[in-house]
């Protein structure tokens, strides 16, 4: 269901770094009576599944990170980087191989690459009411939605140590995407799926909205990195902008480019057009800021490329501003009104979003799959028109805005 197409930073809490300089990783989760059960256990007598190990050994491909760096695509993509073999090459192993000690790297991205190295609150962690104090020994706090997605997009966007840039995409790897929900569920989930409680009427769209918030601060500051040291950096760009066939008819000269000069490059504004519509309706005294910050961004890359620290210093803005709108997410109630107008915010726009480029159009796809399943579940005929769209999606080069949008338009119709 996931486009295969995707991208990725981290603003990772000065806590976790403190703790993982000093403790180290174990590789002692999978014991039978811990996470490496067989069943899950009633929900009645446990909090947890007690089957994370064998749902993250058969079906989540985390598991498998490691070992993709021996196939075919990995060879040509160190061959062509002169990388040597990438199952050796830190270059891919930290971020393919990540959370085991040393002598077990092959369980590629192991449960401490997400959870924080164990060494100091292994054995304390099973004792009831453990977790502040497992917290302060290093374990990583996943239920705070912000440092989620901050480990998450410490590699589905990158940062300054994990670096997928765009010579990387060059020689071939994947291009990074990421919307906190939608990889959160299809990882697939080895916990369970949070209730709704008293100001939390919809825990999914929560987790949505704070990881569309979370990953602008995190885009904007790995530009902003890039914007001092290491630019233009293309994978900061808006792909298909260089990368399409010419055509005299072509959807860019129909849309026009509206307050730029035609052919100037263009940001990636993907991680940008949803939170706009969010920031506008759950956060409507940030919204204006909002969105002169981001015109700011986007005007500055059209028209003064070569103006580094100006860049990076309206990047660092928008980041911050973005960062305060998720801590702030991360305490909001969204319910269903919320939920169902966010879609219609979000279809309402269908036109201009799809204009934006195929990356865009895949946020918003992924929005409206997060914010639809939040709203009635996963609805099987919900399930079948929005994989069409996801379909649709992996063909960037044949991608017309207008079928993107009508065909969006009549999907979020189901959920609205
Ligand atoms: C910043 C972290 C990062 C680095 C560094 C990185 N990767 Fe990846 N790689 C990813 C992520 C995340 C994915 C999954 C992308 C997705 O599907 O969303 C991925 C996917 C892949 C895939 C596709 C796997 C599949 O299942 O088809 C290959 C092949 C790959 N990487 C090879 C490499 C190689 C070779 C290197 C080193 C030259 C490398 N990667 C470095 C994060 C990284
Ligand atoms: C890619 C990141 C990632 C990996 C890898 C990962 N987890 Fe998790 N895990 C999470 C997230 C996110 C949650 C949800 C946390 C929450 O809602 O509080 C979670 C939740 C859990 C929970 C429930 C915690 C609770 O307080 O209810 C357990 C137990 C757990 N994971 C164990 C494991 C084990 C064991 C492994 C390895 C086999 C593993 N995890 C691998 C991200 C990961
Ligand atoms: C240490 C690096 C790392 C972290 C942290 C990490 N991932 Fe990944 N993730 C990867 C790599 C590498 C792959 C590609 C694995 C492969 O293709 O075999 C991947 C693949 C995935 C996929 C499969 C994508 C596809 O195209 O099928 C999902 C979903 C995913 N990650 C979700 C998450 C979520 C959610 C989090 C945070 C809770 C997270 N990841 C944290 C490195 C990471
Ligand atoms: C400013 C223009 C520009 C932007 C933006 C850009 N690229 Fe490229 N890209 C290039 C050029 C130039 C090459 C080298 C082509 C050659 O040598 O033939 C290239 C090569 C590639 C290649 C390998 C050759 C090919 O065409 O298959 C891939 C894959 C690729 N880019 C993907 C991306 C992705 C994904 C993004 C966005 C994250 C992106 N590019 C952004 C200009 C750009």
């Amino acid at each position: 269901m996931i486009p295969s197409r995707k991208f990725a930073f981290i603003l990772i809490s000065g806590f976790w770094i403190a703790a993982a300089q000093t403790s180290h990783y174990t590789g002692g989760c999978a014991s039978s009576n811990c996470h490496g059960g067989t069943s899950v256990l009633a929900e009645k007598d446990s909090r947890i599944l007690g089957n994370e190990y064998s749902i993250w050994f058969a079906r989540d491909k985390h598991s498998k990170a490691y070992s993709v760096l021996d196939n075919d695509r990995s060879k040509r993509i160190a061959e062509i980087l002169n990388l040597g073999n990438a199952q050796k090459a830190q270059k891919c192993l930290v971020c393919h191989a990540a959370g085991s000690p040393p002598n077990s790297i092959s369980d590629g991205v192991a449960c401490e690459a997400c959870h924080g190295p164990a060494e100091k609150w292994l054995g304390p962690h099973t004792q009831p009411n453990s977790h502040a104090t497992s917290v302060q020994n290093g374990m990583v706090d996943q239920s705070n939605l912000r440092t989620r997605t901050a480990n998450c997009l410490s590699c589905h966007l990158g940062n300054k140590e994990r670096v997928v840039d765009h010579e990387m995409i060059a020689a071939g790897h994947p291009d990074l995407v990421f919307e906190l929900d939608t990889f959160g569920a299809a990882q697939p989930m080895h916990y369970r799926e949070p209730k709704p409680s008293p100001g939390n009427s919809l825990p999914r769209v929560r987790v949505w909205a704070v990881g569309q918030a979370s990953a602008l601060a995190q885009g904007m500051t790995l530009l902003a990195g890039h914007a001092t040291s290491n630019w233009p950096e293309f994978s900061d760009l808006e792909c298909y902008q260089c990368h399409h066939d010419l055509r005299a008819a072509s959807w860019r000269i129909q849309r026009g480019y509206a307050g730029r000069k035609p052919g100037s490059l263009q940001v990636n504004i993907a991680r940008f057009e949803i939170l706009r519509k969010l920031a506008a309706q759950s956060a409507g005294d940030r919204s204006s800021a909002l969105d002169a910050g981001l015109a700011q961004v986007t005007s500055l890359v059209a028209t003064r490329l070569a103006d580094g620290a100006a860049i990076a210093q309206a990047a660092a803005n928008v980041a911050k501003q973005a960062d305060d709108l998720a801590e702030r997410f991360a305490r909001q109630d969204f319910d269903a009104a919320a939920a169902r107008a966010l879609v219609k915010a979000i279809s309402g726009d269908a036109a201009r979003i799809a204009g934006a480029g195929v990356h865009s159009a895949e946020q918003a796809t992924m929005s409206l799959d997060a914010l639809a399943s939040a709203i009635a579940g996963n609805r099987p005929d919900f399930q079948k028109a929005i994989a069409k769209l996801y379909d649709y999606l992996e063909h960037p080069s044949t991608y017309q805005p207008a079928e993107f949008a009508a065909q969006f338009r009549q999907v979020a119709a189901m959920a609205e």
